[in-house]
C-alpha cells in the first residue's frame, strides 16, 4: 500500500524534464541519448528526451527542408515553415511553450553556468541546424537561446545538441546516483577538479600521494581543494577572477605563486607532477 502510494504521489507531482530535438537525422540524438548516465535518467523517468525528425513537417514530395539563399553565394539554408510547425506541434503535445534554443556558432558560448540555467528549466526544444545555417526568422521569431559550444564550426547541430543535452542531464536531480555527485565536478564553484587515484597504490614505480592512502579525511580535503586551486592557477587562471574563494584559498593561492616564482628563480629545477603532489603532506 505504501508502495502504491508513492508511485502514485511520483506520478501526480513528479514531471520528468522534458527535452525535445529538431534535427534531420534523428538516429543520431537517439544514439546519443540511449546509452549511460542519459539512458538511465530516462529508464527512471527523470529525463524525456523526444526526437523529432523535420522531414516529417513538410509538404512537399521531396520532403525539403532546405532551399537555396537569396541573394548570391554558395550553400543551403533551412527553411522556416518546418521548424515553426515542429516546434508549434511540440508545444501543442506538451501543452506548455518550452524554452527554444538553437544549436549555432554564433550563440552564447557553452558553460556550466548555462547548463546549470537550463537545468532548471521544465522544457528544453533543441534545434539542430545545418548548410548555412536557419533562415533568420526562425533566430528572430521562433529561438529564446542560442548556444555554441565552442569556437568551431562542425557540420550539424546533433553534436552540439548532445553535448547541451549531457551537462543539463547531469544537473538534473535524480539524474546521477549518490557516487557520482556532481557538486564537486570541474566549474562547480568555479575551479577545476583536483586530481583523481584508484589501486595500486603504486603502479610502474609512481605512487600515489601519501595523504590519499592516509585515511585522514580532513587532510584528504585539504589536499584537494589545494590541487583543485592549483590546477585551476596553472591551466585556466582567468577561472580564479569568478570563483567562489576564502581566505585559507587565497592564501594558498599566494603561497603557490611564491613556490612558481622561487621555482622560475631556480631555472631547470622544476618538480615532477609526482612530487609537485606529494608537496607538503
Ligand atoms: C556548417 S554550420 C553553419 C555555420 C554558419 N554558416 C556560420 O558560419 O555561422 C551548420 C550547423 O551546425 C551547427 N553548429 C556548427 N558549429 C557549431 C557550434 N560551434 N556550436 C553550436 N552549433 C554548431 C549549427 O546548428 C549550424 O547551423
Amino acid at each position: 500500500m505504501k508502495r502504491q502510494k508513492s508511485a502514485l504521489h511520483f506520478t501526480l507531482f513528479f514531471r520528468p524534464m522534458r527535452i525535445d530535438v529538431i534535427t534531420i537525422f534523428p538516429e543520431v540524438i537517439e544514439a546519443g541519448t540511449d546509452y549511460s548516465i542519459i539512458k538511465r535518467a530516462k529508464d527512471k523517468c527523470v529525463l524525456d528526451v523526444k526526437v523529432h525528425n523535420l522531414r516529417d513537417y513538410t509538404h512537399d514530395r521531396h520532403k525539403s527542408t532546405d532551399d537555396e539563399p537569396f541573394g548570391p553565394g554558395a550553400g543551403m539554408v533551412m527553411k522556416p515553415e518546418p521548424l515553426f510547425e515542429a516546434v508549434e506541434a511540440i508545444r501543442s503535445t506538451a501543452g506548455d511553450e518550452g524554452k527554444v534554443l538553437l544549436m549555432t556558432p554564433q550563440g552564447e558560448p557553452f558553460s556550466q553556468q548555462v547548463a546549470r540555467e537550463l537545468s532548471r528549466e521544465d522544457h528544453l526544444i533543441v534545434i539542430c541546424g545545418h548548410y548555412e545555417g536557419v533562415d533568420e526568422r526562425v533566430r528572430e521569431h521562433l529561438v529564446d537561446r542560442e548556444i555554441s559550444i565552442g569556437d568551431y564550426v562542425l557540420t550539424g547541430g546533433e553534436l552540439p545538441a548532445l553535448v547541451v543535452i549531457d551537462a543539463v542531464a547531469r544537473l538534473v536531480p535524480g539524474t546521477l546516483g549518490k557516487d557520482e555527485s556532481s557538486v564537486e565536478e570541474s566549474f562547480t564553484e568555479g575551479l577545476l577538479e583536483y586530481p583523481h587515484y584508484t589501486r595500486p597504490a603504486e603502479f610502474r614505480g609512481w605512487r600515489v600521494p601519501e595523504v590519499l592512502i592516509s585515511g585522514h579525511h580532513a587532510k584528504i580535503a585539504e589536499w584537494r581543494r589545494k590541487m583543485s586551486l592549483k590546477r585551476t592557477l596553472e591551466r585556466r587562471p582567468d577561472l580564479l577572477e569568478r570563483a567562489r574563494l576564502t581566505d585559507q584559498d587565497r592564501k594558498i593561492l599566494l603561497d603557490l605563486l611564491s613556490e612558481k616564482e622561487a621555482q622560475s628563480k631556480n631555472t631547470g629545477t622544476h618538480n615532477s607532477v609526482e612530487e609537485d603532489n606529494n608537496a607538503d603532506y
